[in-house]
């Protein structure tokens, strides 16, 4: 198969262009050739995707068995690709997100068919019109589409919604034996799965006949509480995790991109049913848990200095919330 990844070098898609590499597909990578790692046996196109005119004269000649756009967001990105492949690729598979499914949740097994609904992130919101507008090219133009939601996941980055991420200001805060802030009383269910799980579903979608016109999300089976999550982390860089619970509507109130990240998505209980991708997909099957995958995770991070970027703005927040929430609880 001959497959294009508009991203490719990312937190998530870097394990996917590895197992591709690995199963034997000629995988481009177009993007702006700004990552420092390069994929083994992937052929690279420098472009950004922001300028159509650009990537149209990159992409002329080349037809494609599968395209998938890591980094589509709204819904001119979505017509931007529409009117690059149509007629180009025998699949184009949108990366949608699993926070687009309603909040609060009615019920807390997910399924695709969960209603698509999130009052509290426009990210997520976003994502639905992507997802509406995708739907209706498929319908009315037979445009291939394929849409896939991962939740939380996660290899080269820290999963956790206060301090991490790209950040490593948590785990400054973990070794030195600062406190942490965790949401809520840190009780609530969330999966985390890792990039190297999600590639082998993911990679099973890629070029299913049957897969067209479809939406699957891909998560480990695994449920952790919170604390769980944050203590696992604690317990990868060798140290007790000093915790401190904040309600998340709290925190909501403080931090606006918190309310989305939060209400809208890591602080609703959620268990995902895998049923879907695991018919289409039968081989797929998530056997890294948390606290494996998290040890590789800090492992990456230390190993170089450069990647262990502690942001002083994220630790003056925190203690000062942590302050006020203290004080208050005083009263
Ligand atoms: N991780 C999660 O927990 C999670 C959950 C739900 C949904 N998602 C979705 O997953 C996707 C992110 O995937 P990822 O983690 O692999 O991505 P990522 O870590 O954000 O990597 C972005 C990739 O896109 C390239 N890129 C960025 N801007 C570009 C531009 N203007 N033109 C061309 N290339 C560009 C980057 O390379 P250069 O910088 O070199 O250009 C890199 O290859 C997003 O759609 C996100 O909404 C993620």
């Amino acid at each position: 198969m001959k497959v294009l990844f508009i991203g490719g070098t990312g937190n998530i898609s870097s394990s996917v262009s590895r197992l591709a590499v690995d199963r034997g597909i000629e995988l481009y990578l177009l993007n702006r050739g700004k990552r420092t790692s390069s994929i083994a046996g992937t052929k690279s196109m420098t472009g950004d995707i922001k300028i159509p005119k650009e990537i149209k004269s990159i992409l002329k000649n080349h037809a494609w068995d599968a395209v998938v756009n890591w980094i589509a967001f709204n819904e001119q990105d979505i017509d931007r690709d529409y009117e690059l492949f149509r007629g180009k690729t025998k699949q184009y598979i949108f990366i949608s997100s699993a926070s687009v499914y309603q909040k609060p949740l009615a019920f807390p097994i997910v399924t695709e068919s969960t209603p698509l609904a999130n009052p509290f992130w426009q990210y997520s919101r976003d994502k639905i019109a992507c997802e509406m507008k995708l739907n209706f090219y498929y319908r009315q133009e037979q445009f291939p589409i394929t849409i896939v939601r991962p939740s939380l996941t996660y290899d080269t980055v820290i999963p956790v919604p206060i301090g991490g991420w790209t950040e490593y200001t948590i785990v400054d805060r973990i070794k030195k034996g600062k406190k942490i802030i965790v949401h809520g009383d840190g009780t609530s269910l969330f999966t985390i799965t890792h990039s190297d799980d999600f590639a082998k579903g993911f990679l099973g979608l890629v070029g299913h006949q049957q897969a067209i016109g479809e939406t699957f999300h891909i998560t480990s089976d695994e449920i952790l509480t919170w604390n769980q999550i944050h203590q696992a982390l604690a317990q990868a860089v060798g140290c007790e995790a000093r915790i401190v619970h904040i309600p998340s509507d709290v925190l909501a109130s403080v931090d606006d991109e918190l309310r989305g990240s939060l209400l809208g998505d890591k602080a609703t209980s959620v268990m995902f049913d895998n049923t879907k991708i695991k018919r289409f997909v039968p081989e797929f099957s998530a056997i890294i848990p948390f606290n494996r995958g998290i040890q590789r995770t800090i492992d990456w991070f230390e190993s170089d200095p450069a990647r262990q970027q502690v942001r002083k703005e994220t630790n003056d927040w925190m203690d000062k919330i942590i302050i006020c929430y203290e004080d208050a609880l005083k009263f």
